[in-house]
């Protein structure tokens, strides 16, 4: 197998096929003067199993049609078999017709990566455990549960810490992480105003008072409701507050508002890259999981 990157993520494309011991190919990805993406793969992979790994992170849109050219220009020049992973999945969030009239943008997604000539997908933490099933061909789900809770049993005091998940839709992924950890899990009753996005934390069903919170999440998108989260369990009294996060997204002014004192630590993945974090924000590296579920196709 050789590995192709996007140019959305190639420090982990990078990791990944250290991981595995392959080659990544030489790929020109350029731009025409009227905005168009061009793709050129410079090697010959005739015959060869080829993973692409590309986030759909920003800018989503372009990130996803250089997804599209890259698996036809691996087609026309003869790859035998593509598989691609995509560390996040954007539009995924977009998983149901929330008012009359809109779309059902993740299943667009799905359908136009189905009808390309890609073999299977894998995908990780998806915010809609049935996303994988818009997708027509064979898919594969990863969890960053494992590197989380390793984190999480390295670096904090198990016996006084407590797993917050910040809203009932959250609640059977940190229900998950809270049995791993064998620690008490809480939920915050979090909403969101479908229109303006503003998040309202309304209660808690437990006592956070004195505790270490660890808050277990798939996104952090503009960052609205770590902070209402954060500000929220440290007026409730809790000591600590941290989050685990597996998607880092920082829409807008996302990454400025980790800065606030009532959050301690910000713990995501490199599905999305980011540099220059600041210290509170810790990276946990993803690329031993996909490597290793790409492992038996190599
Ligand atoms: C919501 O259901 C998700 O799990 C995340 O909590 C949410 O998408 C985060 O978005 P934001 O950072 O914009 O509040």
């Amino acid at each position: 197998m050789k590995l192709l990157s996007g140019t959305s993520n190639p420090q982990l494309a990078q990791k990944v096929a250290a991981k595995l011991n392959i080659e990544v190919l030489d790929c020109k990805i350029s731009k025409f003067k009227n905005g168009e993406k061009r793709v050129w793969i410079k090697n010959k992979i005739a015959g060869e199993n080829v993973c692409l790994v590309q986030s759909f992170s920003q800018p989503v849109d372009e990130n996803i049609i250089e997804m599209l050219l890259l698996i036809d220009a691996l087609e026309r020049a003869g790859a035998r078999h593509v598989s691609v992973v995509i560390p996040w999945m954007g539009y995924s969030l977009q998983d149901k017709v929330f008012r009359p009239g809109e779309a059902i943008a993740a299943k667009v997604v799905a359908d136009l990566l189905s009808n390309s000539h890609v073999k299977r997908v894998i995908l990780l933490d998806l915010h809609n455990s049935s996303i994988p099933g818009f997708f027509s061909i064979p898919t594969h789900h990863l969890l960053a549960l494992d590197p989380f809770v390793k984190y999480a049993k390295k670096n904090f005091d198990m016996k006084n810490s407590i797993v917050v998940s910040p809203d009932f839709g959250g609640l059977k992924r940190a229900r998950t992480f809270a049995e791993e950890l064998k620690i008490e899990l809480v939920n915050v009753d979090k909403q969101r105003n479908v229109k303006t996005g503003q998040v309202i934390t309304r209660g808690i069903s437990g006592e956070v008072k004195g505790r270490t919170c660890l808050i277990y999440d798939d996104i952090i998108n503009t960052g609205g409701t770590v902070i209402e989260v954060a500000k929220f369990l440290k007026e409730k009294g809790a000591k600590e507050v941290h989050f685990l996060i597996t998607h880092a997204l920082f829409a807008g002014q996302g990454l400025e508002k980790m800065s606030d004192p009532s959050i301690d630590s910000v713990i995501i993945t490199n599905s999305v890259y980011h540099d220059n974090l600041p210290s509170k924000i810790k990276v946990i590296d993803i690329a031993p999981e996909i490597a290793e579920s790409l492992r038996s196709w190599v």
